[in-house]
């Protein structure tokens, strides 16, 4: 039997997405999936594979000033119709995502509204805001502004959410995003829409 094959293409700003997408891609490949993960920034748009072939798309943005990456838009914009018609993942890695408090507002944000706005839901596509990374230690690549801008969200927090300054904070769910890539893996087993694709096998009697 053909293995699945995915494409998983994300943007990541300072690399939380970054490490979020290869976690997923490991999760999958021991699951007997084959995966491509492209970094939209650095990949050209005429080098962006073909959707075609893929069995499944995983989606991945960085949340910078509440918005996606334009690469990942752009992506998903020119991609819509085909998105439509595959197992879809779609995750961000996201400051707000980070605290209990305003997890469901980041989850309404950065994920219902463009999956809306793109007409993306279906029986098939799954969906997460990961928290993300408040990189305060002496070693951040933030700029001044950047890290006012961050420290302002970290503030914004109520109940027993604390970010440290002068520390690297690491909200991110490692147990959450594997659980997250095997249900992807299942969906893709058992998927009726990928199952319609697979390359029909013919044969002579
Ligand atoms: C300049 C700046 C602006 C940010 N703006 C937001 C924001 O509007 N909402 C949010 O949830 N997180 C925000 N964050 C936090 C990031 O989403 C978080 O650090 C995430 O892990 C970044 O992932 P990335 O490094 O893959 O881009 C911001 C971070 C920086 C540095």
């Amino acid at each position: 039997m053909t293995k699945p094959q995915v494409l998983l293409a994300y943007v990541s700003h300072f690399g939380s997405t970054s490490e979020i997408a290869h976690e997923i891609a490991d999760v999958l490949r021991r699951e007997e999936i084959n995966v491509d993960v492209i970094d939209l920034k650095t990949h050209a748009e005429t080098q962006t594979p073909s959707l075609t072939n893929y069995t499944g798309v995983i989606i991945g943005s960085g949340i910078r000033m509440a918005s996606w990456a334009k690469e990942v838009l752009d992506f998903v914009q020119s991609n819509r119709k085909i998105l439509k018609s595959k197992p879809l993942g779609v995750f961000v890695s996201s400051g707000e995502a980070s605290n209990p408090d305003t997890y469901e507002k980041a989850k309404e944000k950065y994920l219902y509204k463009i999956l809306d706005e793109f007409q993306l839901m279906g029986p098939e596509v799954i969906y997460e805001a990961f928290g993300g990374i408040f990189d305060f230690s002496s070693s951040s690549n933030y700029s001044f502004l950047e890290k006012k801008i961050l420290q302002r969200i970290a503030e914004s927090s109520s109940s027993g959410f604390v970010v440290n300054d002068g520390k690297l904070n690491d909200f991110r769910n490692w147990q959450l995003i594997r659980e997250w890539s095997t249900t992807f893996a299942d969906i893709l087993n058992t998927s009726e829409i990928s199952e319609k694709q697979q390359p029909q096998t013919v044969t002579r009697v």
